[in-house]
């Protein structure tokens, strides 16, 4: 089955799928995305994820390149058209294609919009998370809103490639107080020898993870009380459990942090558990 992407109206081959060379996401990275988990067909927590791409596109002062309705039907159509079980789509609305200006261009503008889906194996993602992941910590070098899901990823990039060049799996973006932000791509939580659940908060600093939000919910179906709050580097080295969510992952464990095992460095009975139930809990919307 040959790979279909959406632009600005066309369903085209993805190897021919292209944007204009001044389209603001090219040049400024003037837009926002989102990604959502396909699941054994279904689109998970697709009203949370389209409620954060409004809230991105508020931000920004980005229009919806059509409503929300239609986005949800092409969003479909392009799971549908690739034949996605189980894998991803991507979604990225740019400010448009204008004369190269800083400033926002002419109202009339349309946005435009991109929507791609990508299979994934899960037994891949399985078998990761029985092993857990090893992550390193980098300095935070983003700006301050991090909060807006924004393409402009090159600090997310970087971290993500010193954690390869380092033979693990992810970076965790630590202020200069030793105080964890996130990781490259995913929310970090750890979990304490009380078995509570502890995240930090979402108003600033991060990006409210939708897999984070939903988490909440798998937590409180399994009893888990939650702590929104600040933790350090080393309370994490310290911790019973640490884990990180997004919707690529789902719930991953960790086992090392900067080279420092965490617990047994196996993952946890609590971390597993999340896991399992988060399916049942998400939002399932057949594609
Ligand atoms: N990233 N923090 C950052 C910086 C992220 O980029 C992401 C998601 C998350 C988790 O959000 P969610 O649970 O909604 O996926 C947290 C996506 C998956 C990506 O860039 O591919």
């Amino acid at each position: 089955m040959p790979r279909i992407a959406y632009v600005n109206g066309r369903y085209l081959p993805h190897r021919d799928a292209a944007v204009h060379i001044e389209d603001r996401g090219y040049q400024f990275a003037d837009g926002v995305y989102e990604v959502c988990e396909i699941a054994q067909g279904f689109i998970m927590d697709m009203t949370r994820h389209l409620n954060r791409l409004d809230r991105s596109l508020a931000e920004l002062q980005i229009a919806w390149p059509m409503s929300r309705k239609a986005l949800e039907v092409v969003i479909g159509e392009v799971v549908r058209r690739n034949g996605v079980r189980n894998g991803l789509v991507y979604l990225q609305v740019t400010r448009g294609v204008a004369p190269r200006d800083h400033a926002f261009p002419k109202p009339e503008t349309r946005s435009s919009i991109v929507v791609t889906a990508k299979k994934a194996d899960p037994a891949a993602g399985a078998k990761r998370a029985q092993a857990g992941i090893s992550v390193i910590t980098v300095p935070e070098s983003r700006w301050e809103r991090v909060d807006i899901k924004t393409v402009g990823l090159l600090p997310n990039v970087l971290a993500r490639q010193k954690a390869k060049s380092q033979g693990v799996h992810d970076a965790w973006f630590v202020d200069p107080d030793g105080v964890v932000k996130e990781g490259a791509s995913a929310n970090v939580w750890l979990v304490t020898r009380d078995n509570v659940l502890v995240t930090r908060q979402a108003e600033t600093g991060i990006l409210r993870g939708i897999t984070r939000t939903t988490l909440f919910d798998v937590a409180k179906k399994l009893g888990y009380a939650i702590e929104e709050r600040d933790f350090s580097v080393d309370e994490a080295k310290a911790a019973k459990e640490v884990f990180m969510t997004s919707a690529t992952t789902i719930v991953m464990p960790v086992v090392s942090i900067d080279g420092h095992t965490v617990a047994n460095g196996h993952p946890g009975s609590t971390t597993q558990a999340l896991r399992e139930a988060f399916f049942d809990v998400a939002e399932k919307t057949p594609a």
